[in-house]
């Protein structure tokens, strides 16, 4: 029974139902006022979330590591518009590098002097598991999958929180739509992930299989992502954890050739389905502080945590108090820790 139900959940992730919230359902102008931050918005199906947002009317900050290819991105978002002159919506480039903890401290401040509001953040800059060579380590020495999708991530969402939602929340007077940050996992937490998630005694050193390291620090994203809404719901910010599903972006660099022709027969999507996740968890109504401990299948469909194939995984999350490992929690604290390199 417990297997079919695994096969089930595999099958539904690797060939999702058709998106139920796409462009389509967040109308033109439906988002002015509002402000947004994308983390690698210049490429792949970040890139693809930008340019729905930008026909919303929101500002939308695309944080990335590299203004020029931010400011190609941008342009070719407008010139996908027929009249972009006319539109309310704006987009910005913010010079963050998540591999880089000093970055994104300057990023998070620089931010903070810009806009008062953020109402959801993306949490969506990542590196494939064969994009680098192996050993690339983060500027403060940390490993390259671990430090960049978790510590910098967290630590980007927790300074923005500091600076700006708890602030906004406490001068508002009328209630607003709360802010949401969003994190993103992948099916390879369910089928190349370590025992429990994360192998805490190789956290700092990763191991030398790369698809391995990358599995962890999503595993890492998923339960900082739970951690993070059991700290901040009371306070009025969701936190929304999902896999997108398995796009033809840039994630897959490096990959052999003949792999990619395998599974582009096989399943792999345009990347504007992934952002059709992205903006479901950012943005549907049906994502609400009740919903905070469910998870997101692709192409956005909540579901309850125990529908995810690796048990192991949601137990290790789960508190100690309520028979878990902890391991959001530990990981939260040890992300702290490294935060101190860059302080
Ligand atoms: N594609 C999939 O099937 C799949 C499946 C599961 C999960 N995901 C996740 O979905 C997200 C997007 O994937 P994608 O396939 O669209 O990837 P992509 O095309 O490679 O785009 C990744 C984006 O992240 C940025 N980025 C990478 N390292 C960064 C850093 N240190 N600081 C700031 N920005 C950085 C990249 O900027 P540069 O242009 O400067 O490199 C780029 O804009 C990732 O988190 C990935 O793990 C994807």
């Amino acid at each position: 029974m417990e297997s079919l139900s695994k096969l089930r959940s595999t099958i539904t992730q690797f060939w999702p139902p058709r998106p139920a919230f796409t462009e389509a359902d967040v109308s033109k102008g439906s988002q002015a006022g509002r402000v947004f931050m994308v983390t690698g918005g210049n490429a792949g199906v970040g890139y693809e979330l930008c340019k729905i947002l930008f026909g919303t009317g929101a500002t939308v900050y695309m944080a990335t590591r590299s203004e020029k290819r931010a400011e190609v991105a941008i342009k070719s978002i407008k010139a996908s518009y027929a009249e972009p002159d006319s539109m309310t919506g704006q987009l910005k480039f913010l010079y963050l590098d998540l591999s880089d903890l000093v970055s994104v401290r300057d990023a998070a401040r620089r931010f903070a002097r810009e806009e008062n509001r953020l109402d959801v953040l993306w949490n969506n800059a990542g590196i494939g598991p064969n994009a680098v060579e192996d050993g690339v380590r983060t500027t403060q020495d940390l490993e390259l999958f671990m430090g960049v999708h978790c510590v910098g991530a967290l630590l980007l969402a927790e300074l923005l929180l500091a600076e700006l939602l708890l602030p906004q929340l406490r001068a508002a007077t009328t209630p607003d739509l709360p802010s949401r940050v969003v994190w993103l996992t992948s099916i390879l937490v369910d089928t190349s992930g370590p025992r429990d998630g994360i192998d805490f005694a190789l956290l700092e050193t990763g191991v030398r299989d790369q698809t391995t390291n990358y599995a962890a620090s999503k595993a890492g994203a998923w339960m900082l992502g739970r951690e993070f809404g059991r700290r901040h719901t009371p306070e009025g910010i969701l936190s929304v954890v999902m896999n997108p599903g398995n796009l033809d972006a840039g994630s897959f660099k490096g990959t052999p050739r003949f792999a990619m022709f395998m599974m582009r027969m096989l399943w792999l999507q345009k990347p504007v389905f992934e952002a059709y996740t992205e903006l479901f968890a950012g943005l549907s109504p049906e994502v609400t502080r009740d919903t905070y401990e469910r998870y997101i299948f692709p192409w956005g469909r909540l579901v309850p945590d125990s529908s995810v194939v690796r048990q192991d995984v949601l137990k290790a999350a789960e508190s100690e108090e309520l028979g878990g490992l902890g391991s959001g929690k530990k990981l939260w604290e040890w992300c702290e820790v490294k935060w101190k390199l860059a302080e």
